[in-house]
């Protein structure tokens, strides 16, 4: 196939693929020119116009759909065309996970991984409403607050009256937050302009539907704060209301300190047999539902009475609460004070000893003795996967089995074939869909050192409800 160079103007084009590194779909014109086109789904022929067309990219915009592609289903969402958020809702969800599982495939292959061992990717049942923790940028229309999500490449707000994705006790409650924040005259922040204050409305909601809600604002300026945050408790499902001030222009959501307005300082998370205390900005993950998920998965890839776990990339210390029970000893390291804090408030919960130690992950299991025989490590990175060194010193350590999470294909592909080239056996890669109607996939993957006979079976995808290609 070639590209279109400068050619621009109406065509239409036939859509061939999803892509795992874009949110566009990729098209080809009757001439054989690539296309990229958000909200093709493969099979359809579509009307677009091309709108931009770098050396690298032909960018085209969706005009109509002149030939449905049997995988082509109805977008709920009525800004689905605009908004930034499911570029992949036209999409069977079934048809999803099968794409989704294809990229798993392709990612392993590029780093010399067979699929082997590979299961379906487990399914978010039902595909809606799963995000608890929701980042709304604020604009004004007409006086009115507004928030939503921003428009594709822009930082102009979409409206969004109903997000599809969000929690319905979240979306209840964004609603009732913004209309009374209406009613104080609360003003949206312009960023071109530097004025008004609110930049963005942080919600999250438990599993147990009580909200917490984080206005971030540009200036704290002379407003009460505290009694607009002790009105706005009065809000349905509404237990904790804090303030973050974020002068600083650019793409960061929170400023450093947060301080509570009114109402609990932390919200309550059942995870396995553990009530954790979050405070409203710690890091957990952006779906209750999604975390029960993959605790569950990786539950059934460690045995019971592990000597000792090493919970490494802790977080908050969600592995940690989710897997003590099968533990006799804990130890989570995480280098972010807050999540430090929250793994330490933890200790008191977990029905094992542990300890915290926070700090880099390369640095400690660099300090480490060689580990018990059968202890297991749990690896949670941050979407850049594990530092060069990490993947070496760990396999050095002589864990009995190691669980890696990545949220991120690429660097979870070379993750995992950096384990296996110092000496680890890969058993099972069990990919998770926690953001349906995006290209994103979660992969769970077990692995033990390669001298260990047979390898443990991967958990079986009817046991979890797995859909999408085997
Ligand atoms: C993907 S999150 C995982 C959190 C946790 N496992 C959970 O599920 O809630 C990655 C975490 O790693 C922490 N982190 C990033 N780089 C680190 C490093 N070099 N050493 C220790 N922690 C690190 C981040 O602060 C973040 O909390």
């Amino acid at each position: 196939m070639r590209r279109i160079g400068g050619k621009r103007g109406r065509r239409t084009v036939t859509v061939d693929a999803l892509s795992a590194t874009s949110d566009a779909a990729l098209a080809h014109d009757d001439d054989g020119a690539v296309v990229e086109v958000i909200g093709g789904v493969p099979g359809d022929r579509l009307d677009v116009t091309i709108v931009a067309s770098g050396r690298a990219r032909v960018h085209a915009e969706l005009q109509s759909v002149a030939s449905p592609s049997i995988d082509r289903v109805d977008a709920p969402c009525p800004v689905v065309a605009t908004c930034s958020g499911c570029p992949w809702q036209s999409v069977g969800y079934d048809t999803q996970l099968d794409w989704k599982h294809r990229f798993v495939v392709e990612a392993l292959r590029a780093y010399g991984l067979e699929p082997t061992c590979l299961t379906p990717v487990l399914p978010m049942d039902p595909p809606f409403r799963y995000r608890t923790k929701l980042q709304t940028p604020i604009s004004g229309v007409a006086g009115a607050l507004r928030s939503g999500l921003y428009r594709r490449r822009s930082h102009e707000v979409v409206t969004v009256d109903d997000c599809l994705v969000h929690d319905a006790h979240g979306e209840a409650a964004r609603r009732g937050v913004l209309a009374l924040l209406d009613s104080h005259q609360v003003t949206p922040h312009d960023e071109l302009t530097g004025l008004g204050e609110l930049r963005t409305l942080l919600l999250r909601v438990t599993g147990g539907a009580q909200v917490a809600v984080v206005l971030i604002v540009a200036d704290a300026g002379r407003r009460d704060w505290p009694a607009l945050g002790a009105a706005l408790l009065a809000v349905p499902a509404v237990v904790s209301v804090s303030l973050n001030v974020n002068g600083e222009r650019g793409n960061r959501v929170l400023g450093p300190t947060t301080v509570l307005l009114a109402g609990r300082p932390t919200l309550t998370e059942r995870v396995g047999p553990v009530l954790m205390e979050l405070e409203p900005t710690a890091f957990f993950q952006t779906s209750v539902r999604g975390a029960e998920r993959l605790a569950q998965v990786v539950r059934s890839l460690l045995p019971a009475g592990v000597p000792l776990l090493l919970d490494l990339y802790a977080g908050a210390g969600f592995f940690a609460a989710a897997l003590a029970d099968r533990a006799e000893r804990v130890l989570m390291v995480e280098r972010d004070p807050a999540g430090a804090a929250a793994c330490r408030a933890l200790l008191q919960r977990l029905p094992c000893p542990a300890e915290v130690i926070e700090g880099d992950v390369a640095q400690l299991i660099a300090q480490q003795a060689r580990l018990p025989a059968g202890a297991a490590v749990v690896l949670d990175p941050p979407r850049a996967g594990l530092a060069d060194s990490v993947a070496e010193v760990l396999v050095a350590l002589a864990p009995t089995r190691v669980v890696l999470l990545s949220c991120h294909l690429e660097s979870g592909a070379r993750d995992l074939a950096r384990l296996v080239s110092e000496g680890l056996r890969l058993c099972s890669v069990t990919p998770v869909d926690l953001f349906p109607h995006t290209r994103h996939v979660e992969l769970v993957s077990l692995l033990v050192p390669a001298d260990v006979g047979t390898p443990p079976p991967a958990p079986s995808p009817r046991e979890h409800g797995a859909k999408g290609a085997g």
